[in-house]
């Protein structure tokens, strides 16, 4: 279905590649994915040992540095995180300004970007010791940004960082502590958070972060960059569709569709089957595996029993056998299990969509910085087919 089709221009060949499926933006050494068999590594590590054995802070310096970092080298990034968490008194004004309900993708990618206001010895970064306070900061501020935007948008006091706390229990403490009484997170609640955000850490050249990199090849600042790619990933299409995919589910809790209506109605292409499919992955999504597993086990240890993981399942189990979603190779996607943790650790649906770009920011910075390496980089122009009018006069307001 892809239309790849081409024009001689007196420049060149110009080929048409609708939505860059075929079409190679770069060369890349951060993540690998083969779509056909459900393959995706992170630097060379398979996602499925990454999520059982590492944890999201020491992925993202896997991604972002290039290497497993040494115990030394953890700690001492750690302790970068712990005292870049707070955000600058001037800046906390800006979570005033913006309305009670106003949505936390949108307070999140206007803070992320204002930081450049606050950083500007960090706008035209030249060094490694530049690049790495930067991630830093990026990093460990993200967090508590995110936190701030769903306080505000719940009319809730916030709670401010505490250094104290690893990456996940603090996010969680600053989500949901109240004053004099501490949100204190189990175990396996902070496990199934870092393997959220770990699984999303990075996916190739994906719309946001194509988006970033569109973005850098301008030379624009990392703040800017990744603030652009935090816009691209709302979409429903993208980052929006793990909250799509709860809503589905609730509506047929709600008893508005059974299991089998919602299929059928995708397949009579009334609407899609959210969760489901990717531009790349003709096979299971290995991420999808990965938080199924997660989300089963989260919530049995927080003894819950939530109805959306059945109707999931069932919608699966359907699905897979049924030749619409075989025929065109439909398998669940990261989103589809994704929303069951985030519900399950009490984040609001409206934060999907930010805990999404928490997971993802490293993969962004990643790529931001291999361009800013490059030697010999240009800067991005796609080119187009024009199909609009031919030479024609201009109109006088008279005889319009
Ligand atoms: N439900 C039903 N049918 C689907 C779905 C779906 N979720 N996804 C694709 N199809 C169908 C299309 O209608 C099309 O059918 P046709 O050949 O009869 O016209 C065929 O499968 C191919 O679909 P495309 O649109 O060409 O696939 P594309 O690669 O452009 O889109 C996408 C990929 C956007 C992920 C798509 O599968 C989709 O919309 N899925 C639902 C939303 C979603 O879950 N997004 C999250 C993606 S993962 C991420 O961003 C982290």
């Amino acid at each position: 279905g892809v239309d790849v089709s081409c024009l001689r221009t007196r420049a060149g060949v110009i080929t048409l590649d609708q939505g860059y499926a075929n079409t190679g933006s770069c060369y890349s050494g951060i993540t690998f994915v083969d779509g056909e068999r459900g393959i995706l590594r992170y630097r060379g590590y398979p996602i499925e040992q990454l999520a059982r054995q590492s944890s999201f802070v020491e992925t993202v310096m896997l991604l972002v540095f290039g290497e497993l970092p040494t115990r030394e080298e953890r700690a001492a990034f750690r302790t970068m995180l712990g005292d870049t968490a707070l955000l600058h008194e001037d800046l906390m004004h800006h979570f005033e300004g913006f309305p009670p309900n106003g949505h936390p993708m949108a307070i999140l990618s206007a803070v992320i970007n204002s930081l450049g206001a606050y950083n500007p010895d960090l706008l035209d970064i030249q060094t490694e010791e530049e690049f790495r306070k930067a991630v830093a900061k990026l990093v460990s501020k993200v967090r508590t940004i995110a936190a701030f935007s769903y306080r505000k948008s719940a009319g809730l006091p916030i709670i401010y960082p505490d250094p104290s706390r690893s990456y996940c229990e603090n996010f969680l403490h600053m989500m949901f502590s109240v004053p004099y009484k501490e949100h204190v997170p189990t175990p396996e609640a902070q496990k199934a958070l870092s393997q959220f955000l770990l699984v999303h850490a990075d996916h190739e050249q994906n719309c946001s972060c194509s988006t970033v990199r569109m973005v850098g090849s301008s030379e624009a600042n990392l703040f800017a960059s990744v603030s652009a790619g935090i816009c691209a990933l709302w979409g429903r299409l993208h980052g929006g569709a793990n909250s799509a995919v709860v809503q589905m589910l609730e509506n047929i809790r709600d008893g508005d569709l059974t299991v089998k209506d919602c299929i059928e109605k995708v397949k009579r292409k009334e609407f899609r089957l959210m969760g489901f499919g990717h531009r790349v992955y003709k096979n299971f999504d290995p991420r999808a595996k990965v938080l199924k597993e997660c989300a089963t086990n989260l919530l049995a240890s927080l003894h819950i029993k939530d109805p959306f993981l059945d109707i999931a399942q069932e919608l699966e189990e359907i699905a897979l056998h049924d030749d619409y979603f075989v025929s065109r190779k439909l398998y669940p996607n990261v989103d589809f299990y994704s929303g069951l943790i985030l519900r399950a650790l009490n984040i609001p649906v409206n934060m999907f969509p930010v805990m999404f770009a928490i997971g993802r920011l490293p993969g962004w910075i990643a790529h931001w910085h291999e361009q800013h390496l490059e030697e010999n980089t240009r800067i991005h122009r796609p080119r187009q087919i024009y199909v609009g009018p031919n030479i024609r006069d201009y109109i006088l307001m008279k005889d319009r």
